[in-house]
């Protein structure tokens, strides 16, 4: 049996990465791994609560496949911060990062003849999920001139008494988008009108600079049912420890049968390593705000760098200034450029000539559009941006 052709964005930087010449120091403006840069660490508080977790050798064993007690409760009150009512620990399971959260979630959704409505420009991941499920993708626009806000008109013609769910990223990924109170309620009014699930994926959740503040789509809980993605991946700066979680709020109470499907499901996964979920208590309990402050002041600098250093390129334009998560989405206009045939084709030629990464909009639905990473280090941020301007001036029509 075939695997789905889908891209996938390691897919993808895998090939413009082999593509480099070896002639410059390789600069990657492509994945949302910060972890590589000392800027980008996660907090003391965190890396000791994992050490003492291990040391205890009290966390080697099997833990439930639904996620520790400890961990789940940890989790529950860490997220009801943000909510108008009080999570319980037992709605919420713990998943290998926020990757394992989808793929659950998508699996469990399934039925036959079921379709799942995704954002466009989105995660991959989940087209990918979708398509190993069987479960049929269709694709709704965010809009670049309303800072990426779901199409929502569009959105309710696509959707259909066998549509199980719509997925929205906030703060998102590819978009750099947060969304607002207004917005939010009306996904979720819209998703009540369809009957359909809400899933947020917030993995950048909290990781807000502009002017809206980050809300929980869970807030809207009463009004559908909204199943929330998380991991501690972003927030934390720790992608590689896998601990994520999958959260369900439903307006009218759990169904058995759901709840049934999602606990075999996650038998069959196995969850995080213990020790990792053993530390999270002390992780989200006590790691202090000055940490998160760093974080977002830091994204904000370096996103600020990107924008405005793109607004001197011709060739190059955005139409929404990122406000959240860890990269954006900008226009590529190859009419102005001489010997660039589309995106992916620009993307090929940067990585050759300039040993700089950057991922097509092909990549994430949209043709003609780059996405680009802000969560590197301000001077290898210049430096990139400043061989992406050379590389677009040598190639200008003028
Ligand atoms: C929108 C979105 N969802 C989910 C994930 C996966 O998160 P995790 O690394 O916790 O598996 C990512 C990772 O970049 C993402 O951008």
């Amino acid at each position: 049996m075939e695997a789905p052709s889908n891209i996938t964005i390691k897919g993808i930087l895998g090939l413009l990465t082999a593509n480099t010449d070896g002639c410059k120091k390789v600069i990657s403006l492509g994945m949302g791994d910060p972890t590589a840069y000392s800027c980008f660490r996660t907090t003391r508080t965190a890396q000791n609560a994992v050490v003492e977790a291990l040391q205890s050798a009290n966390f080697n064993g099997y833990s439930p496949t639904v996620g520790l007690p400890q961990t789940r409760k940890a989790i529950a009150e860490y997220l009801s911060k943000d909510l108008p009512y009080t999570l319980h620990s037992d709605d919420v399971y713990i998943t290998a990062g926020c990757t394992q959260a989808i793929e659950t979630t998508l699996s469990i959704l399934t039925r036959p003849g079921a379709n799942i409505l995704l954002p466009r420009p989105g995660f991959p991941i989940y087209g990918l999920c979708a398509a190993f499920r069987h479960l049929e993708a269709r694709y709704f626009d965010l809009l670049p001139h309303n800072q990426w806000e779901v199409d929502l008109k569009a959105l309710q013609g696509l959707a259909d008494h066998n549509t199980v769910a719509m997925v929205i990223i906030n703060p998102g990924n590819p978009c750099g988008n947060v969304y607002t109170y207004r917005h939010l309620k009306e996904i979720a009014e819209t998703a009540k009108r369809l009957g359909i699930v809400v899933i947020a994926d917030e993995v950048y959740g909290h990781l807000a600079f502009g002017a809206d503040p980050f809300v929980a789509m869970g807030v809207f809980g009463s009004v559908a049912p909204v199943i929330t993605l998380g991991s501690l991946s972003k927030r934390w700066l720790v992608p590689g420890w896998r601990l994520g979680w999958l959260v369900t709020s439903d307006p009218h109470g759990k169904s058995p049968k759901f709840m049934e499907r999602l606990k075999k499901y996650c038998d069959i996964n196995g969850g995080p390593a213990t020790f990792i979920q053993a530390a999270v208590p002390a992780i989200v309990g006590e790691t202090q705000q000055a940490f998160f402050t760093k974080t977002n002041n830091l994204l904000k600098q370096t996103s600020e760098i990107c924008y405005w250093k793109i607004k001197e390129m011709d060739c190059i334009s955005c139409p929404s200034k990122p406000q959240g998560s860890m990269a954006f989405m900008v226009k590529l206009n190859v009419s102005l450029l001489k010997d660039i045939s589309d995106d992916i084709d620009f993307c090929f030629k940067l990585a050759k000539e300039e040993s700089v990464i950057l991922l097509p909009g092909a990549a994430v639905g949209l043709k003609n559009w780059l996405r680009i990473t802000f969560a590197v280090e301000p001077s290898s941020l210049d430096e990139a941006l400043q061989r992406v301007n050379s590389f677009c001036q040598r190639h200008s029509c003028n």
